[in-house]
């Protein structure tokens, strides 16, 4: 199969540097076509640097999209009105190929309007940490969809981290909770630098065991049996160090200025969907 990439911004680039990694082991190839061409040239020297692997770039739009079986819509909302009328016409007969957005606030029901209701669609959400092999990616399939379908697209996703299976109401929850808190993350790992700094450490030591300990945090909740909060309470020996910063934390309200943060991003998904 074909694996075609519109755009190679900062996640069509993440997605392809991860899939371009195994793309030829799944007896696959992957395309890519991004409006200034340098960008696509950049990234193809940085998985050849990476991974030894290589994509290749087209010089068209109508060229990528015939020549993919599967088509990844990866350029910024506010750009599919222009971009896919030129998708559309190189798109052929329904069935024939598979569209799969990354896009916020792109609907199933937008894509097809401008597809047609017999074209098979995939929305999704990933986020930036799939470059490193720890995406987190939700998928939405239309009617068309058929479960090997679904497998296929998968297993783009699968070669940079995570996937779950979820309905279209849900997808502004997995922004919240996925897609853009990689940002929240980092603004709490600076806040731990600051910490490290202000207290005599050196700031790349600092960066390096405060990325780290978030990082060994997520995995803790990933594989222990206990919630979040019993690892919480695991480690808050009484008249010990952990439990001051948990009780102060809590007391700023830590936990509740967070959930209103993320809410900011699901309540601005919503507002987007068109
Ligand atoms: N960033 C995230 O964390 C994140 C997370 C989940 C989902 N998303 C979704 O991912 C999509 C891309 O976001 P991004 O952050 O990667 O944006 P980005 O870095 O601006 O990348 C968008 C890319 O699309 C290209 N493009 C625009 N119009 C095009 C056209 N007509 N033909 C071909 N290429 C075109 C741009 O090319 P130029 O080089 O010419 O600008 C650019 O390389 C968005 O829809 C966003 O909602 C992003």
């Amino acid at each position: 199969m074909k694996i075609g990439f519109i755009g190679t911004g900062n996640m069509g680039g993440a997605i392809l540097k991860s899939y371009a990694r195994v793309a030829e082991e799944q007896g696959n190839e992957a395309l890519a076509f991004n409006r200034t061409k340098a960008k696509a040239e950049a990234l193809l020297e940085d998985v050849k640097k990476d991974s030894g692997k290589s994509f290749e770039i087209k010089d068209s739009l109508a060229e990528l999209v015939k020549d993919s079986d599967i088509v990844f819509m990866c350029v910024e909302p506010q750009n599919f009105d222009d971009v896919m009328p030129g998708v559309a016409e190189a798109f052929g007969e329904a069935g024939e190929k598979i569209l799969v957005s990354i896009a916020a606030g792109i609907t199933i029901d937008y894509l097809e309007g401008k597809l047609g209701k017999d074209a098979k669609i995939v929305r999704t959400m990933p986020n930036t940490p799939i470059m490193h092999g720890l995406g987190a990616t939700a998928m939405v399939r239309n009617a068309n969809i058929s479960d090997e379908d679904m497998e296929a697209v998968k297993a783009v996703f699968e070669a940079g981290g995570i996937t779950g299976e979820v309905t279209e109401d849900l997808i502004g929850a997995v922004i919240g909770v996925s897609g853009s808190s990689p940002a929240y993350t980092y603004m709490y790992i600076d806040a731990l630098i600051k910490v490290g700094t202000d207290n005599g450490l050196d700031p790349e030591l600092a960066k390096r065991f405060a990325a780290q300990a978030v990082m060994g945090a997520g995995k803790m909740v990933l594989t222990a049996d206990e919630s979040p909060a019993q690892l919480c309470d695991n480690v808050c020996s009484p008249g010990g160090t952990t439990i001051e910063a948990v009780k102060k934390l809590r007391e700023e309200n830590f936990e509740e200025i967070t959930v209103r943060g993320a809410q900011a991003s699901v309540d601005r998904a919503e507002e987007m969907s068109k």
